[in-house]
């Protein structure tokens, strides 16, 4: 079995590391070789570092975050102000190699879908040059629906599969929580993998209990 995903969200902020690495860890724990991959970083290295963590074979950082600029800004401006050019061919490479090495790999996009890249391409791009299946983390708060169902819209677009998508409470308190994960339920087409409270300290080995894995 050799499974990869590219996990998305609906926008920065969103839960997307913190789901990623309670996914891995809840591969690992299945015993199966689990890998992270953040193409794209921009402004800090946690979120990589929330990955490597969680997953249970090592790799060589250059495969596993091909692109640390330097600014916590879109992409594409980051790489502007550090002279470098994101390279979709070169990450491409990159995620084939991790994928002989893992049995369970996710790719972690940065922002939402569509955040630009380069002067040209953005995430979305990204995503359809890897053809892997998405997972959509939506981080449920006031505007989520509107955002996840843009988000479905643009992945169904580009023809790729949605394995799932994840409902993550990122406020400690929203009205009508269940009606709206129920709303998401009934439009998105895809299976729910898991519903995330907010949490108070969150920690990814306890909201893995929480989730599905994608098939
Ligand atoms: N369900 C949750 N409850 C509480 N805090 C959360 C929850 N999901 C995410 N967070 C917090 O929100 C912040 C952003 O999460 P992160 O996984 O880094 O988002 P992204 O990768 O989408 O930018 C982090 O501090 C994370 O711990
Ligand atoms: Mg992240």
């Amino acid at each position: 079995m050799n499974r990869a995903f590219f996990l998305t969200g609906t926008d920065t902020g969103v839960g997307k590391t913190l789901i990623a690495a309670a996914l891995l860890g809840a591969a690992a724990a299945r015993g199966l070789r689990a890998l992270g991959m953040k193409p794209v970083a921009a402004g800090g290295d946690e979120d990589i570092a929330a990955l490597i963590a969680a997953g249970s074979v090592a790799a060589p950082r250059e495969l596993t975050n091909p692109y640390l600029l330097g600014e916590p800004l879109s992409p594409h401006l980051a790489a502007r102000r550090d002279g470098v050019s994101i390279d979709v061919e070169h990450l491409a490479r990159c995620c084939e190699a991790l994928r002989q090495r893992a049995d369970f790999l996710i790719v972690e996009g940065a922002g939402g879908f569509r955040v630009p890249l380069t002067e040209t391409l953005d995430g979305a791009d990204l995503a359809a040059r890897l053809g892997l299946p998405l997972i959509l983390v939506v981080g449920l708060r006031l505007g989520c629906l509107n955002h996840a169902l843009l988000t479905e819209e643009a992945i169904r677009a580009r023809g790729l599969p949605l394995a799932g998508w994840v409902a993550n409470q990122v406020v400690p308190k929203m009205a009508c929580v269940e009606e709206n994960v129920a709303t998401l339920r009934a439009r998105i087409d895809a299976p729910l993998l898991g519903f995330v409270p907010h949490q108070a300290a969150p920690d990814a080995a306890r909201i893995a209990a929480l989730l599905e894995l994608p098939s």
